[in-house]
């Protein structure tokens, strides 16, 4: 395998006899290397499926031997898809409010200036394979619900009937439980545990009271991996994919498929994608802005701020305030530019405060910046 070292010193001299038609074309070989870098969110760093890698740690591995960017963070992101434990994304994630495990994800090639996406699939496990497969083999970009799930069939997928597992349905009788303790029933006899008092959206309220007993993860609530990573030669990619909102209406969209919104590759630019309140995304296109904002000069963390600022400035519905006014959810960014930079912001320090990131130093977790300080449950 030729080393930058030697490339330099053996098209150097070649290029002392050919000219400069050479000499330009090493010398963007040269600006345009940069060193891999592969960001997502926790469950990027969290989730191993009983293996030894976890999602950053692999995309890294397999960018750097050489394979498409994109297919490597795929290869990524497939551990916490295809993970049980990971109650937020591909198999054993928190069903809908009838109990059934709805899929969303998309890719974003960069170099290729291609994306596929897909919604409401269910029965298949990595979805952001599914997506990939509608970036490759179809003239569109999204295909949802009972079409998504035909494609997947016809394209070879494994199709099963149900992706839950004992755990995620227990967790959707819990739910079911705690909405309607008149017709559903703690069989060990506990049925009498308070139900939340909040009634403006009994359905929120009583998930979220999950999340505060320590049943779910706070972001497996919102459960989603968004993978971003650049490779040696400057090629940027990113995927997204999620069970979206736990107990979520069936056939609700989050973001997470939603080009500009969930997932942005620009690869003369960076990416940009997202985890947390998918509608308050989608409602501003935060990636898309975020990847513009770099565009314009901003830096990784300036540019999510931007972002982050954006979607509180446009929150004014009082159902989804704070007592101090401010937005009563989270919503987080990971950020990658051409550059190789990066950064993980957040509108809060709350739940999930880290991201995660691998460089050829290795995998590690950094703390999120948040715009705000406090909490979304602030009174
Ligand atoms: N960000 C995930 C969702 O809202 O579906």
């Amino acid at each position: 395998m030729i080393t930058r070292r030697d490339f330099l010193k053996t098209t150097s001299t070649s290029m002392a006899a050919a000219g400069s038609a050479k000499l330009d074309s090493a010398a963007l070989w040269i600006q345009r290397s940069v060193k891999p870098v592969v960001i997502s969110d926790y469950s990027g760093w969290e989730f191993r499926n009983g293996g030894t890698e976890n999602a950053v740690e692999r995309a890294f591995r397999l960018i750097t031997e050489g394979k498409d960017v994109l297919d490597a963070l795929i290869a990524g992101v497939n551990i916490p898809e295809l993970d049980p434990l990971e109650t937020g994304i591909g198999y054993g994630a928190l069903p809908n409010a009838d109990g059934v495990i709805e899929l969303d994800a998309s890719c974003m090639h960069g170099p290729k200036k291609r994306a596929g996406a897909v919604a409401c699939l269910q029965g298949v496990r990595t979805p952001s394979l599914v997506a990939k497969a509608v970036m490759d083999y179809t003239d569109h970009h999204l295909i949802v619900g009972d079409g998504a799930q035909q494609f997947a069939r016809a394209m070879g997928f494994n199709v099963e009937n149900d992706l839950n597992t004992e755990n995620s349905r227990k967790l959707w009788r819990e739910w079911k439980r705690r909405i309607d303790p008149e017709h559903w029933l703690d069989p060990n006899g506990d049925a009498r545990k308070p139900i939340p008092k909040h009634q403006k959206d009994p359905g929120l309220e009583a998930g979220l009271s999950m999340v505060r007993d320590g049943l779910i993860r706070e972001g497996s609530f919102w459960g989603t991996i968004n993978c971003d990573g650049i490779g040696p030669n400057g090629d940027i990619c990113g995927v997204t994919t999620t069970s979206g909102l736990a107990w979520k209406i069936p056939g609700r969209t989050g973001d997470s498929p939603i080009l500009g919104a969930g997932l942005y590759v620009d690869n003369e630019v960076g990416a940009a994608g997202s985890t947390g309140r998918g509608e308050a995304n989608i409602y501003n296109l935060s990636s898309f802005l975020i990847v513009e904002s770099m565009r314009r000069g901003l830096s990784p963390k300036d540019a999510g701020m931007e972002a982050l600022k954006r979607i509180k400035d446009n929150t004014i519905e009082k159902r989804l305030l704070n007592g101090k006014g401010t937005p009563n959810f989270n919503i987080r960014f990971f950020v990658l530019n051409k550059k190789g930079d990066y950064a993980g912001v957040s509108m809060y320090r709350a739940g999930e405060t880290k991201f995660a990131v691998c460089t050829e130093n290795g995998a590690r977790t950094l703390e999120l910046e948040p715009l705000l300080t406090g909490s979304p449950e602030d009174a």
